[in-house]
């Protein structure tokens, strides 16, 4: 199968085209940047790297002829609240000019990224795990065009009956993450490289997701020609910053996090119980313990940074 990843050389996307080549597929990337992080050399010469602008219709449309997919996903987005003007153009009209050229190149399958922020605040549902189901609540820029992309796909699954799957992905983790919810990732990584962090609350709730973790997911879903549902919830495991704080230190006992407040952050904090159980059912993928994956980013760091590498067994001490 020939898959093109739009935003494929992103924080997520090189994970996908890493893990669908491995599958045996043909894989192309389109990206305004296109170029891979370093670690990736070993596979670019085995990737199609196109560079465009998916906010472009003449790009994507080029993109897809040239390609000639049998599947697509696009990952190109602007991550968290930015300038309006850049947003729509490349959240809202990119995400369009996705749909619409593959209809206009006869391909049926696309698979998206929509986001927890579609929920808003856990406190809309108490303290239950969200449901697919579950009213959106999402406010703010970045949560209206996730919602927004939800209705696009939406209309185009009805009108044209393509098959268009978008994954509802909580809070993705990874040591060199940049873009985005990034203090559940320097909670881990900057003492991991011995450098002291501070953040706002402790009781700040987080959904942490690992980046192999919902990349395996978006690569299931976009090898699959349909899927049961039009979105799905990738789960997480919720957790505070203060026991997050509290898990990084048992591997890394020299830890320096301190929190400016020990409360206030939970009530602002978004989705921390999710439901995930439309995923298990249908692709059964059940995430691996969260505390190897915190390991894991753990080691990465300290390999990048010349460190010691820590090792397993003291999780379980
Ligand atoms: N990272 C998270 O925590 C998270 C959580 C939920 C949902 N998501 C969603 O997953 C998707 C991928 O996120 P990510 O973390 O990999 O983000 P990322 O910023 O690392 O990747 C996005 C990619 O899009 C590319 N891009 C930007 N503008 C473009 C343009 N005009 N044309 C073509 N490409 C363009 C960027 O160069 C980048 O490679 C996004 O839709 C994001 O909203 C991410």
């Amino acid at each position: 199968m020939k898959v093109l990843v739009f935003g494929g050389t992103g924080f997520i996307g090189n994970r996908v085209l890493r893990k669908l080549l491995d599958r045996g597929h043909d894989v192309a990337a389109f990206d305004i940047n296109p170029a891979l992080p370093a670690y990736d050399q070993d596979f670019q010469s085995r990737v199609q790297i196109l560079r465009g602008d998916i906010t472009l219709m003449d790009d994507v449309v080029e993109a897809m002829l040239t390609v000639k997919p049998d599947h697509v996903l696009n990952l190109a987005y602007l991550m968290g609240a930015g300038d309006p003007h850049l947003g729509v153009r490349l959240n809202v009209l990119g995400m369009d000019n996705c749909f619409e050229a593959a209809r206009l190149c006869g391909i049926q399958r696309v698979v998206y990224a929509s986001s927890l922020t579609v929920y808003g605040e856990q406190l809309n549902f108490g303290e239950r795990p969200v449901v697919e189901a579950d009213f959106r609540h999402g406010k703010g820029l970045y949560a209206a065009s996730k919602i927004y992309n939800e209705h696009q796909a939406e209309w185009y699954s009805a009108a044209y009956g393509m098959q268009i799957t978008g994954l509802r992905a909580a809070h993705v983790t990874g040591w060199d993450k940049v873009r985005g919810s990034t203090d559940h990732v320097k909670c881990i990584t900057e003492p991991a490289r011995g450098k002291p962090v501070e953040f706002p609350f402790r009781d700040a709730m987080r959904l942490p997701i690992h980046v192999s973790d919902v990349a395996e997911i978006f690569s299931r879903l976009v090898e699959d020609d349909a899927s049961r549902h039009p979105v799905y919830n990738s789960g997480g495991n919720g957790i505070s910053m203060g026991d997050l704080a509290a898990l990084v230190t048992r591997f890394v006992p020299d830890s320096q996090i301190t929190f400016a407040q020990e409360t206030g952050g939970r009530d602002a904090s978004s989705i921390w119980l999710m439901d995930n159980s439309r995923w298990l059912d249908e692709y059964d993928y059940p995430l691996p313990a969260f505390e190897h994956r915190v390991l894991e980013m753990i080691n990465e760091v300290r390999q990048d940074a010349g460190l010691p590498l820590i090792a397993g067994e003291s999780v379980h001490a």
